[in-house]
């Protein structure tokens, strides 16, 4: 007995330095990251509880970890289950005001959107594949609950919330795609199945030349595939009032099920935190990877480090609160409102350049990122430079790069001459 606890100490300590920031280059690390892999691995379901959980638990045993959670029923009391009509929607988007929406589900969530009166859109949406996906209004913010996991400053913060709605036939798919943001998919009305792909595998997937962020090539019978070219996955089926946590990066699919689907997204960003430590060279190639290649060699480098990543403790001073009482970077509002909340000191961010300013060919030193860090341009040096060199600056930024990338971006990165290799 004794000597067993005494090895499972070890380990325990062995892992917790480990877990000491700094020194953590993945070869040291790779022991963590395959703790994660068996568990996953051995997995074919996402976990579940029947109910909603304490913030400290979601944080600690599932953000942190980016372990999927479906929780079961624990938007089951939102108001807006019942009364979320299409007469009350109309009338809460005000008539006239448009709304933006998706042409082709397989287009969800990046190609380019259509901006409708939202009763256009019920009306069309009987017979055309159109996917509603916008901020909701404020009256509608106030017919959910703001989810008891997520009340704390880290998820509140610097929260989003979108609203979903489809009705055009049932058991129509997403091509598998991804978010630079943590989120939280909740079933209003309808019902849904997920498949998760962790993206400590994403090179394992098969991509197609004209995307980027998404892979259309799986939509039928994605499991079927996935399983036959052993990439290991989750899967959920989500009824109405369910929750899924659905970890940063990680690849996910959808197909909704029901003839009329009405979700709400919440989003919160994931930040690494910056320690300097300089680069290393990964490769010497005579031709850059592939666009498609080295954006998936970043997300599996950035999950391998996030895993292995300190936690930074939990702060939620607020207790049961409507969606309402929260002010969001999102929601349907006049510029003046808008205004009254980006007013703060919050959002004038000078943070010194994350890569190594001591590496000549760092980003740091890339002339147009440092005029314009948002320029097509700039995020193709970056992903050029971290298919060539092991920096932390590639793993802290790549939440932020991502969230610039549009289709028309994504077609710029992809098609332009290398700014790397001119430069070097
Ligand atoms: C939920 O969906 C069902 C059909 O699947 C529909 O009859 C019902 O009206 C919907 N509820 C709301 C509030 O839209």
């Amino acid at each position: 007995m004794v000597m067993d606890c005494h090895h499972l100490c070890v380990i325990f300590i062995l892992f917790r330095a480990c877990q000491g920031e700094l020194h953590c280059k993945h070869e040291d690390c790779g022991d963590s990251t395959s703790l994660y892999k068996e568990r996953y691995e051995s997995q074919t379901v996402v976990e579940e509880s029947p109910y909603m959980i304490s913030p400290d638990d979601f944080y600690y045993k599932f953000v942190a970890e980016h372990r999927p959670l479906v929780m079961r029923r624990a938007a089951k009391n939102w108001p807006a289950n019942k009364v979320w009509t299409q007469d009350y929607l109309i009338q809460s988007f005000n008539e006239g005001s448009q709304v933006s929406v998706t042409k082709g589900i397989q287009n969800f969530p990046f190609g380019s959107k259509l901006h409708l009166p939202i009763k256009e859109f019920f009306v069309r949406s009987m017979q055309e594949d159109l996917m509603l996906c916008d901020k909701p209004t404020t009256q509608m913010l106030s017919d959910m609950t703001a989810p008891l996991c997520l009340r704390c400053q880290q998820f509140m913060k610097k929260m989003k919330v979108l609203y979903w709605s489809r009705q055009y036939q049932s058991d129509a798919s997403t091509s598998l795609f991804f978010h630079p943001d943590e989120q939280l998919l909740t079933v209003v009305n309808g019902s849904a199945k997920v498949t998760l792909v962790s993206p400590l595998y994403s090179e394992k997937l098969p991509f197609n030349p004209e995307e980027l962020l998404t892979i259309s090539r799986l939509n039928t019978d994605i499991i079927l595939k996935l399983s036959s070219e052993g990439i290991p996955h989750l899967t959920a089926d989500l009824h109405k009032g369910d929750m899924l946590y659905i970890p940063q990066m990680w690849w996910q699919h959808v197909t909704l099920s029901a003839d009329y689907n009405q979700f709400v997204q919440f989003f919160w960003p994931s930040k690494m935190t910056p320690n300097l430590q300089s680069s290393s060279k990964t490769k010497d190639l005579n031709q850059l990877p592939s666009m498609q290649a080295s954006l998936r060699s970043l997300l599996r480098k950035y999950e391998e480090r996030f895993l292995v990543m300190g936690v930074p403790p939990l702060d939620c001073p607020l207790q049961d609160k409507r969606m309402s009482d929260y002010t969001f970077e999102t929601g349907k509002m006049s510029p003046e409102e808008y205004q009254a909340i980006h007013n703060g000191p919050d959002f004038t961010e000078d943070e010194p350049c994350n890569f190594d300013m001591s590496n000549q060919q760092s980003p740091c030193h890339f002339d147009t990122c440092f005029e314009d860090a948002e320029a097509p341009i700039c995020i193709r040096y970056i992903l050029e430079y971290c298919s060539r060199w092991e920096d932390r600056g590639c793993a802290i930024e790549l939440p932020q790069l991502l969230n610039k990338m549009d289709k028309v971006t994504m077609e710029q990165i992809t098609t332009m001459k290398s700014p790397y290799l001119q430069a070097n």
